[in-house]
């Protein structure tokens, strides 16, 4: 097949890379980084011909790119705009929470800051403080703080964060437990597990500092057995389709469960309408069958058995640009990554990162610049791959969590 990943950062250059495998692939728009690797198009992705597009970002979804390349009868994986809604809307998504009876944490919207402000002083720690839109999973606040949770819902009231993502707030019971990242792959009624991953949203070790878009991640996870995986799609996942399905929106794409296994079962946190990342980065290449069947068997709503995977382990390590995720400096030039590419069970993924072909180097062009991952037998062997291969690695500024899978 010819297949189409529409995106540019890591979890599209994981993507590319698996697809890539048995098929040819155009990503659109890519980066100047990952065209080193794959052919790239800046064409309305409508202009691309393809047996099939995989979308991989929020945003065009939100969009409605999946809609429009669907009324010119193209086969896509990913939803529609009011599918999309899920992840677009904190209060879209509680509100089919509710109607498809799937546990999550007890929370309330608010559009009037008096009213959050009451409502949060009569809620027990942790607090959690989330905006209404798009903010990358940089707009959610956990503390243990009262006076913190009502400084965040000032500045998020007030439009001072997150540009036009602030306003609406919802306030959200802390839930306490484990958590993981799951990967529905859905028909629009149907749905199939990929294995559970980890994600690691704080900044700094020990899991301090602020929520980032994630810092690293490992798969599979030795807790996560498959009757807790199954039992996550039963609970979480299938009743959310179905409830979509009565509202008239067929789900064909990925849910990605966000999920906090707590002493009474899994709850949701939060559905996001596209892959992890870096979740991807670990999961995507345990796949053994073709991957590319598989999400065409989600675009035509035929998907059916779980895919068959390895028992590897892959661990990826995010290096991160200087400010992020405040505010980012770019420009730095990259050293060592040919020499981190060219080691045994490594796979350097592009996130924040640009070629300058003039020069002939790799340049730090993002807050996530890239995601250094190793595969081994073992999660040990994997984590030892993926550090080393990170240790070659430099830029000013370079910063990334020692911690991931230790
Ligand atoms: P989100 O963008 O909703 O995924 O939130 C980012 C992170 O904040 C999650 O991955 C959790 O670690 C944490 N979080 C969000 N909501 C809650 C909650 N209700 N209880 C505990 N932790 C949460
Ligand atoms: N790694 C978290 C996310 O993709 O939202």
């Amino acid at each position: 097949m010819r297949i189409v990943v529409v995106g540019s950062g890591g979890r599209e250059h994981a993507l590319a890379y698996v697809l890539g495998k048995e098929h040819e692939v155009v990503v659109a728009p890519g980066s100047s980084a990952i065209g080193q690797y794959f052919d790239l198009s800046d064409k309305d992705p409508l202009d691309i011909d393809a047996d099939l597009y995989v979308i991989g970002p929020e945003q065009p979804l939100v969009d409605g790119l999946a809609d429009r390349l669907r009324e010119h009868s193209k086969a896509v994986f990913g939803p529609s705009k009011e599918g999309a809604r899920l992840e677009g809307s904190k209060a879209f998504l509680k509100d089919v929470l509710v109607a498809a009876k799937v546990p999550t944490a007890e929370h309330r919207s608010f559009s009037d800051l008096s009213h959050a402000l009451a409502y949060v002083e009569s809620m027990k720690p942790p607090y959690v403080i989330k905006t209404d839109g798009l903010a990358e999973g940089k707009g959610v606040l956990v503390t243990e703080e009262l006076s913190e949770a009502k400084e965040d819902i000032v500045a998020k009231m007030t439009g001072r964060r997150f540009n036009g993502a602030g306003r609406t707030i919802v306030i959200e019971e802390g839930l306490v437990g484990k958590e993981l990242s799951l990967f529905a792959l859905c028909d629009g009624r149907n749905a199939v597990a990929l294995p559970a991953a980890t994600d690691y949203k704080r900044l700094l070790e020990g899991n301090e500092g602020p929520n980032t878009g994630g810092m690293g991640a490992y798969a599979p996870l030795s807790w996560a057995s498959d009757s807790l995986q199954e039992e996550i799609l039963d609970t979480l996942v299938k009743p959310t389709l179905k409830e979509l399905l009565r509202r008239g929106v067929q789900y064909r794409g990925v849910l990605y469960a966000g999920v906090m296994v707590t002493d009474s079962g899994p709850k949701i946190i939060e559905f996001n309408v596209r892959f992890g990342d870096p979740e991807t980065q670990v999961v995507l290449p345990k796949v053994e069958e073709d991957l590319g069947d598989i999400l065409l068997e989600c675009a035509v709503g035929e998907i059916d058995t779980r895919p068959k995977v390895s028992s590897k382990s892959l661990l990826t390590v995010v290096l991160a640009a200087p400010g992020y995720p405040l505010s980012t400096k770019t420009g730095a030039e990259i050293a060592g990554v040919q020499r981190a590419s060219k080691r045994d069970g490594v796979k350097v993924f592009f996130a924040g990162t640009s070629y300058d072909s003039e020069r002939d180097v790799f340049v730090v062009s993002g807050g996530r610049v890239m995601a250094v991952t190793g595969e081994g037998p073992t999660l040990l062997e994997a984590r030892s791959r993926a550090y080393s291969a990170v240790s070659e690695i430099t830029f000013e500024g370079m910063h990334y969590r020692s911690d991931i899978g230790a």
